[in-house]
This record gives structure tokens, sequence and C-alpha cells, in this order.
């Protein structure tokens, strides 16, 4: 098969976890993958080609280096050989969050022509790893893929994908579009919403559920300052709801960072609801994981699942890989639905 061109905006904790997996998953142990073959593609088939991020500590190191600098708190947890890819300045613009401002320190080389740098790199998919809240650097960086040509994969909860103004450049680009705001793999949105599904196809009336957390990495950190942490409380809240036909109070976010957790989130679950002649059940669960590989299994899906677009010439918004890899995608579905839906999308028997 072809290589799979990818560069990535922000060198952060998810980006290291993506670089460690495809470097690791090489070796033949897939343990932890959904799919190892995905429509012909194996994660060894994605090459980096560039990357962007504005932290001193890793502007001009080898992406292979750059994502074990210590500002971020992901481990190391296998040994990636060289990439020949160096991290490259970006535009600043909103990607620092209050809180981080004493512990990151802004590169002072001038920032590169970033459409450039994709076109010069043959990128074929950018991937936005930008903090929560950088709303204004990721509407910038999906400008800068639309210029280079590139498809656009947003993993974070700015509104791109979810905003038809974007989907419709896109489409009008001839590019593919998916986002918005990576769905773990077993974290707890996903969690949440099959609980839901559960005590609703049994008849259990809910009244009022939460799902709070708290974590060590630099995310927990970002999203404490409000305006941040509003944005990706309403994507979660949004997506918990359409598990429920009805309407329910339904509180979810991080409440707090915990700097000795590192890279690891508990997160608390509590649901209250009434079964049988309104007899009450309460459910209180605690789930706790490291949170950057959360997000890569289901990104190798959706990557290569960019590039069968690419392969087929289709354009906009990818439902299908939207609606199974993302909390806000632009049409939600069911997650039995995703499920069918992906598995047409391989096999072409569904265009998005
Ligand atoms: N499992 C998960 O961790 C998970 C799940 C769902 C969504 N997400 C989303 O993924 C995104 C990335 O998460 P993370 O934990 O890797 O974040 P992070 O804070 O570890 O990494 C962000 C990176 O972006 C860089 N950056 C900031 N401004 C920049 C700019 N203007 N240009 C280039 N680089 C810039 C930072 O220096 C840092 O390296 C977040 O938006 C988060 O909400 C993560």
């Amino acid at each position: 098969m072809p290589k799979i061109k990818v560069a990535v905006v922000g060198v952060g904790d998810c980006c290291s976890s993506l670089v460690q997996g495809v470097s690791s998953y090489k070796n033949g142990d897939f343990v932890g993958l959904k799919f190892h073959n995905f429509g012909g593609y194996k994660p060894s088939d994605i090459e980096f080609t560039a990357a962007f991020d504005i932290d001193s500590l890793k502007v001009g190191k080898d992406l292979s280096e750059a994502i074990f600098a210590p500002s971020n708190r992901y481990e190391k947890v296998n040994d990636v050989s060289h990439l020949g890819v160096t991290v490259q300045k970006g535009e600043v613009m909103d990607g620092i969050a209050e809180y981080l401002r004493n512990q990151i320190k802004v590169d002072k080389r001038p920032s590169v022509n970033v459409s450039e740098e994709l076109k010069k790199s043959k990128t074929e998919i950018l991937i936005n790893f930008l903090p929560t809240g950088a709303v204004q650097a990721s509407k910038w960086y999906a400008e800068q893929a639309i210029k280079a040509g590139c498809a656009f994969i947003n993993t974070t909860p700015t509104a791109i994908a979810s905003n038809r103004e974007w989907a419709v450049r896109f489409e009008e680009a001839k590019l593919p579009l998916v986002g918005d705001d990576i769905m773990n793999q077993i974290g707890a949105t996903i969690l949440h919403k099959t609980i839901l599904d559960l005590l609703v196809r049994r008849g259990v009336k809910i009244d009022q559920t939460y799902q709070l957390d708290i974590g060590g990495g630099v995310e927990s950190l970002v999203t404490l300052e409000k305006a941040r942490g509003d944005i990706k409380r309403e994507v979660k809240r949004k997506a918990i709801q359409e598990a429920v036909p009805y309407a329910v109070p339904i509180v979810a976010g991080t409440t707090d960072y915990v700097d000795f957790m590192k890279n690891t989130r508990d997160s608390y679950f509590w649901i209250s609801g009434r079964y049988f002649n309104n007899t009450p059940v309460k459910i209180d669960i605690t789930l706790r994981t490291v949170d950057a590989p959360n997000s890569s299994s289901i990104l190798l899906d959706v990557i290569r699942g960019v590039k069968l677009a690419l392969d087929r010439k289709v354009y906009g918004t990818i439902d299908t890989l939207c609606a199974y890899g993302f909390k806000n995608p632009p049409k939600p579905y069911p997650l039995s639905e995703t499920e069918k839906m992906l598995n047409q999308y391989i096999e072409g028997k569904i265009k998005k």
C-alpha cells in the first residue's frame, strides 16, 4: 500500500502517544487495536511528514525527540527511531492557556509558512492536536490545510467539522474533513453513553447524571480556565445527552488538575434513575485511565479512513468517520449504528 503522509500540529501528549504507537505497532504486536488492517492500510503505513509547535523545548528537534520534551506528561513507553521530521515553529495565536503561561516558553524563531511546508513535504492529512480553547489557532491551521490541499482531522473540541461553513469550504476544495473532539477508546464519554443507552433500552427513567474527572495532563490544566473548560464541558454534555431520548440534567467535565497524577485521569460517574414502580437505582463508577493513549487507537482508524476517502475521491465531512471517532460530529448516530456504518464504509458500500 502507498504510505499515508501525515503532519501534526501540536506535539503534545496525544501526538506523543500516536508517534510511539505507530513505531511500536511496526513490530507485530497488535494488542489494543480494533483494526490492524483497515481497508488495506496498516498502522505501519503511516509516515510523519511535518510537525508544528511553538514550545521552545520542542521546536527545532526531531519529532522522535520532541515528543519526550519535559513539558509533555505522557511517559516514554517505546523508543522511537529518528524520523527525519524537524518540529517547526507555527503561529501562536490563542495556543497558550492562562495556567500554562509560566510553564511553556514560546520559541523565539519566526514562524514558518505552514501551508508551504505542508506542500513541500507532500503531506496528505493534517492532524490538529492543539489544546482545548485554541479556537483561533485551530481555524488558522484548518485554513493552511485548505491552502496546501490537505485533508484535516480535528481532534480538538473547536467546532470545525461540526460547523457548516467549514464543511462546505473543505467540500469545495475537494478535501476530506473529520472531527470534532476525538472520542477515546475507553474514555468517560463512551462509557457513560453506553451505560445510559443500556438503562434506556431496559426501560429505566434517568433523572440526573454527572461525569466529573481529575487529571494531571496538560489538558486538565488547560481546561481549568473557565472559557476553555466550558467548550469541553458543552461538547461532553451534548454527546452524553444523545444517548437519552429526553432531556436530562447532565454535568460533565474536568474539576481539577492534580500535578502528581501526570498523564492519568480518574473519572467519576454517578447516575440516578428509577425502574419498575418508581424504585430508585443509583450507579457509582470510577474509571482510571492514562489519557493520551486513549485517543490513539480510534485516531489510527480515522487516519486510515481519511486516506480511503482520499483514494476514493470523497470530500467534505466524512460522516461515518465523524460519528465513529468524535464526540461532536456534524451528524450524530446511535453507537450501534456507527459500528455497522464503519464496516460498510471500509467495504466501500457507503460513500461517506
Ligand atoms: N485522550 C485525550 O487526551 C483526548 C481526548 C479527546 C480530545 N483530546 C484533544 O486533543 C487535543 C490535544 O490534547 P493533548 O493532551 O495532546 O494536549 P497538550 O496540551 O499535551 O498538547 C498541545 C500541544 O500544542 C502545542 N501548541 C499550543 N499552541 C500551539 C500553536 N499555536 N501552534 C502549534 N502548536 C501549539 C503545545 O505546545 C503542545 O505541545 C486537545 O484539544 C484535547 O481536547 C484529547
